[in-house]
């Protein structure tokens, strides 16, 4: 559990029941959690994230065996899925129970169930015993935090406890799989892909119209950083950088190749040119490079193909620019 005692555990605990805050690693990225069934603390999620309040959020369970107790239904597709891929990185989406609150749901009939697969959260989940919501422990509109300090850097002030678990694994959301509806939807591609759904549930699965498609003109603006993000073809990066260097512009640039000799002076940051590493490195190297105040942070596509969907996804996010999302 690296630095996270059994005392934190213990005060992360209390501060649960007494209806406050607290941060908590996952395999995905850092949570900020509130009792479930405390509707006075889940409104305390978004005031601290400034998150409108008509945006559901996903309760967090220890095991599988609570699922009857959150879902209204649980349809055997779920059951497969819990099987298979939990505690991971997965929600589902499912028909709620009658008690679970409308600000935990966003007023909706469904409710986002997810078992995550981090010691600490574990450890938290299991002396809980109950549902613990939490949306990414970020300020509205921001990206994701995948390591406490980012937490505390962001949202120190509003929370009781922030357990440190390290930086984490994945890096990037959980995949959420609609099963409410007549055929499983992919509702935010993640680390599990809509493939591996499919060959668990031997049914199609449909995608989101913006990860099939390169055109970021539809989509909502959330992760983004606040320095603005520009995609560029692989080809162009120098080229494009040169152009803002040329007008007297400070520029970062994100790629998966070390910069050319003449560029060495810029911010530039070669990560990993494999889809997972990459995705865990994403938001932190986001993060650094937003924090330098640069005009502009140039990010090279990365390739097309199933591996690099949710990668892609985050990145056509950040760089659509708008302040707004989860
Ligand atoms: O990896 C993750 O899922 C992280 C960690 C902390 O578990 N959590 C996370 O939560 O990313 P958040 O709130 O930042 O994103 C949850 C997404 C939102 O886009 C929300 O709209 C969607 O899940 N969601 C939650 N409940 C839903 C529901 N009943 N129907 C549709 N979408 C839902
Ligand atoms: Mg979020």
């Amino acid at each position: 559990m690296q630095q996270v005692t059994p005392e934190q555990i213990a005060a992360a605990l209390a501060a649960l029941r007494r209806g406050e805050l607290v941060a908590f690693p996952t395999e995905t990225v850092y949570g900020l959690g509130a009792d479930a069934s405390n509707e006075a603390a889940v409104r305390r999620i978004f005031a601290a994230k400034g998150r409108p309040a008509d945006h559901p959020v996903i309760v967090h369970l220890p095991h599988a065996g609570l699922l009857e107790q959150w879902a209204g239904h649980v349809p055997e597709a779920a059951w497969r899925l819990a099987e298979r891929f939990w505690p991971g990185p997965l929600t589902m989406i499912l028909p709620r129970a009658a008690h679970v609150l409308d600000v935990v749901t966003g007023g909706q009939s469904t409710v986002g169930l997810r078992v995550p697969d981090h010691p600490v959260a574990q450890a938290l989940l299991h002396a809980f015993g109950g549902g613990i919501a939490a949306p990414s422990a970020n300020r509205f509109g921001r990206v994701s935090p995948t390591r406490a300090e980012h937490v505390r850097a962001e949202l120190g002030d509003a929370v009781a406890v922030i357990l440190d678990g390290g930086p984490c694994r994945v890096g990037l959301e959980s995949t959420i799989v609609d099963l409410s509806g007549p055929q499983p939807a992919i509702l935010r591609p993640g680390h599990i892909s809509a493939r591996q759904i499919e060959e668990v549930l031997g049914v199609p699965v449909s995608m989101p119209a913006h990860s099939r498609t390169r055109a970021p003109g539809t989509l909502p603006g959330h992760y983004a950083p606040v320095t603005a993000v520009e995609l560029v073809a692989d080809a162009d990066l120098e080229a494009r950088a040169r152009a803002w260097l040329d007008q007297g512009r400070r520029v970062a640039v994100m790629a998966r190749r070390p910069p050319p000799a003449d560029l060495q002076h810029v911010p530039w940051r070669a990560l990993p040119d494999d889809p997972v590493a990459y995705g865990h490195a994403l938001y932190a190297t986001l993060r650094e490079l937003d924090s330098l105040r640069v005009e502009r942070i140039l990010v090279a596509r990365v390739p097309e193909g199933e591996a690099w969907t949710a990668v892609r996804d985050r990145l056509t996010r950040a760089a659509h620019g708008a302040a707004q999302g989860v």
